[in-house]
């Protein structure tokens, strides 16, 4: 029974877990950063590379004792190694370097991205080929997922990530930061209907998404309001910014459906990852679409949609499965691309 350790330091969590080849996560440690961050209203690089350096032992000694396992124990050590904040990803895979080569391990070089989208295959057993809609505070694309590494991105954001887009919502909503489940929480007592947000590419063919133009409508709309936005108002904002963004992931979503399954006619899962999958209006109105379609939409439970160390520690079980492991001289990439070829 292969057990791996993983590592992930990218953005502003540090985490460490402790996966089992059989799919049981026997310790998943989180440490979120966002009290070092929050003054700022948003990830400084260098707080977050700092903050990793202070906790990174102490979450990795959590796990273990969490799992109730020493070192020898393990199969491996994985880490993220990119993309995302540079300082960081270089804390986490140093000490998963430094792990696997004390304790005579294989060191596991993962994508973050690909953590994001093998999530489903920890957490639900979803068989290849899926199609992956990837959102997160960085990232929003469409992905056909054939197996391990066959990546083919069928659509993208032409500007912002759509966690991005909910942080800035919240940011000019007065709502804080994280944005995400601030405009959610808001956006539950809102009226969606009452302002007219455009939903940009709407009805055009592709699975590319452009949000800036939404965000710009949330402000001018934000700018008529009476001054600070609050009570019926914000929450009305809140609710009709997240309609207009189901609305345009709909959309997108079935364009890259019929994409999806005229390449793999067999596939019949759609798997929604990232951050921003945690928020459950979005999950419904994507359900609906693929519903209608007969195929079943995956969403990971919500703790494992945002950043965490046991997708990290499952994307180094499916890599060691496969043979593989990395050299401790393997690089770490601010932008790696999923689909190196788009
Ligand atoms: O995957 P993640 O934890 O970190 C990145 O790799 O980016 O995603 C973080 C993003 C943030 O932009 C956050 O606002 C967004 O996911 N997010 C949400 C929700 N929870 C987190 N967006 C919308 N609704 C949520 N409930
Ligand atoms: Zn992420």
């Amino acid at each position: 029974m292969r057990i791996v350790l993983g590592i992930e330091s990218s953005c502003d969590e540090t985490a460490a877990a402790v996966v089992t080849e059989d799919r049981r996560i026997l310790a998943n440690i989180v440490l979120s950063q966002l009290e070092d961050h929050r003054a700022y209203g948003g990830v400084v690089p260098e707080i977050a590379a700092r903050a990793h350096l202070d906790h990174i032992e102490r979450v990795v000694r959590d796990a273990m004792s969490t799992a109730g396992l020493g070192f020898a124990d393990l199969a491996g050590v994985a880490a993220t190694t990119g993309p995302g904040l540079i300082g960081g990803v270089i804390v986490g895979a140093t000490v998963a370097k430094s792990l696997a080569m004390v304790h005579d391990k294989p060191f596991i070089a993962i994508n973050h991205l690909e953590g994001h989208a093998l999530t489903c295959r920890l957490t639900d057993a979803v068989p290849f080929p899926f199609l992956l809609l990837l959102v997160s505070g960085g990232h929003s694309q469409f992905l056909s997922v054939a197996g391990v590494g066959a990546y083919t991105r069928l659509g993208g954001t032409l500007d912002d990530a759509v966690g991005e887009a909910f942080d800035k919502t919240a940011k000019m909503l007065g709502l804080g930061f994280p944005g995400g489940p601030a405009v959610e929480q808001a956006a539950l007592s809102g009226d969606a209907t009452r302002f007219a947000l455009p939903r940009p590419l709407l009805g055009r063919p592709g699975a590319d998404l452009s949000l800036s133009g939404l965000k710009t409508a949330v402000r001018l709309a934000a700018e008529k309001l009476p001054a600070p936005v609050s009570g019926q108002d914000l929450s009305d904002l809140a609710a009709s910014f997240q309609a207009a963004v189901g609305d345009v992931l709909a959309d997108r979503l079935k364009n890259a459906l019929t994409v999806f399954r005229a390449a793999h006619p067999s596939g019949r899962h759609v798997v929604i990852a990232g951050g921003v999958a945690a928020n459950k209006a979005l999950r419904a109105r994507l359900q609906s679409v693929v519903i209608t379609q007969g195929l079943a939409l995956i969403a990971p439970p919500l703790q494992l949609c945002t950043d965490n160390g046991a997708m990290i520690a499952w994307a180094g079980l499916e890599r060691l499965a496969l043979g593989e492991s990395h050299g401790l001289d393997h690089p770490c990439r601010p932008r790696w691309p999923l689909d190196e070829a788009a």
